[in-house]
């Protein structure tokens, strides 16, 4: 096989402690490292350092005015990171470790680059709860930036394979801890101004965050306060129609509860997000259907109605943005 210089031998180990120090070794030196988390797979670089912010941006061909999340142990190293309003504080406590991101004013020290934030005065921190993410935090004396592990524009990662369908060759180790359980990012909630805004809707509904915050804004259409947030994120090759109630030549099927169309024998493949119509279901299969569905070779998926209540506002957005021309 022919090799250029940057490719590297991908390594999948088993998620057990010698892997998860391995995994610390290779960020140590710079190298980047993938891990899973409870939201969807992420790829590590150490925040600290510039050449290692620039090779992950170069491995997921992400263009770097896209800031990246600052990944810390506990919510003390995150306020080293950043200064925490007193909103910020409560949802820190309230939510993590778990699946929300806090965009806070940035301390401006080196622990995080102005590379990983883009250059930005804020910055996007969380603490994850996964245990191999724990682990591996609690085993390196610097926060890890960590985008979703695929490549840019690409479904995010559930499963270690995903990850190596998108980037092997770019990434020295994959850590191997089975599917994530949530499925789909964090909620990302900006409380750097005076009001608090959804950035990003994700695995904590908006109506949880909102008992603390109260309603939340949400970001100006004409303002990239999210970048990353662009129409046509998150897409699969196949085109995707929404809120499909029959099956139309060369489609395939991505179902929510029952009853399946009528016509559902048409479908080149089907699959069900959760045959029981649960939501936190449904988060979790999301992005390995679509990855699936994707793989038939269809030319479009067809997708069932979804209700945009808890958990379903993020499943629609990721549907939506997987719909947008690309
Ligand atoms: O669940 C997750 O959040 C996963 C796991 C691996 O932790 N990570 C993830 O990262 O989804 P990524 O890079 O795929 O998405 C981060 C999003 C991007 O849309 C980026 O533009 C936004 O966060 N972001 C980062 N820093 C920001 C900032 N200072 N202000 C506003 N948005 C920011
Ligand atoms: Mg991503």
């Amino acid at each position: 096989m022919s090799r250029d210089s940057t490719s590297k031998d991908t390594r999948i180990l088993r998620a057990d402690a010698a892997a998860i120090m391995q995994a610390a070794d290779v960020l140590r030196a710079g190298g980047l490292a993938a891990f899973p988390t409870e939201t969807v797979y992420g790829l590590g670089a150490r925040a600290d350092d510039p050449r290692a912010v620039a090779a992950l941006y170069a491995a997921k061909g992400r263009p770097s005015f896209n800031p990246l999340i600052a990944h810390a142990r506990d919510i003390d190293a995150a306020q080293q990171l950043g200064a925490f309003s007193e909103t910020a504080l409560s949802l820190a406590k309230r939510f993590w470790p778990g699946p929300l991101t806090l965009v806070v004013r940035a301390r401006g020290n080196d622990a995080v680059c102005e590379l990983a934030r883009a250059g930005l005065d804020t910055l996007a921190v969380r603490v994850p709860s996964h245990a191999t993410a724990q682990a591996l935090l609690g085993s390196v004396d610097f926060p890890v930036v960590a985008p979703s592990a695929n490549r840019s524009g690409h479904v995010s990662p559930t499963t270690a394979q995903h990850v190596a369908d998108d980037l092997s060759g770019k990434v020295e180790i994959i850590l191997d801890g089975g599917p994530s359980k949530g499925g789909i990012e964090s909620t990302i909630v900006d409380c750097s101004g005076t009001t608090s805004r959804l950035l990003r809707s994700g695995g904590i509904a908006r109506s949880e965050i909102e008992k603390i915050t109260g309603p939340l804004g949400s970001a100006g259409k004409e303002e990239v306060s999210a970048p990353g947030m662009t129409a046509s994120h998150y897409a699969p090759k196949a085109r995707l129609r929404l809120d499909a109630s029959g099956i139309r030549e060369n489609e395939a099927f991505l179902g929510f509860g029952f009853p399946l169309p009528a016509n559902v024998g048409r479908a080149r493949k089907v699959l069900n997000l959760s045959p029981n119509a649960d939501l936190t279901e449904a988060a979790s299969n999301l992005y390995a259907y679509l990855r699936e569905l994707d793989a038939s070779g269809a030319a479009t998926i067809a997708v069932a109605p979804i209700p945009g209540e808890g958990l379903g506002e993020a499943i629609r957005d990721r549907l939506a943005r997987a719909a947008a021309p690309k």
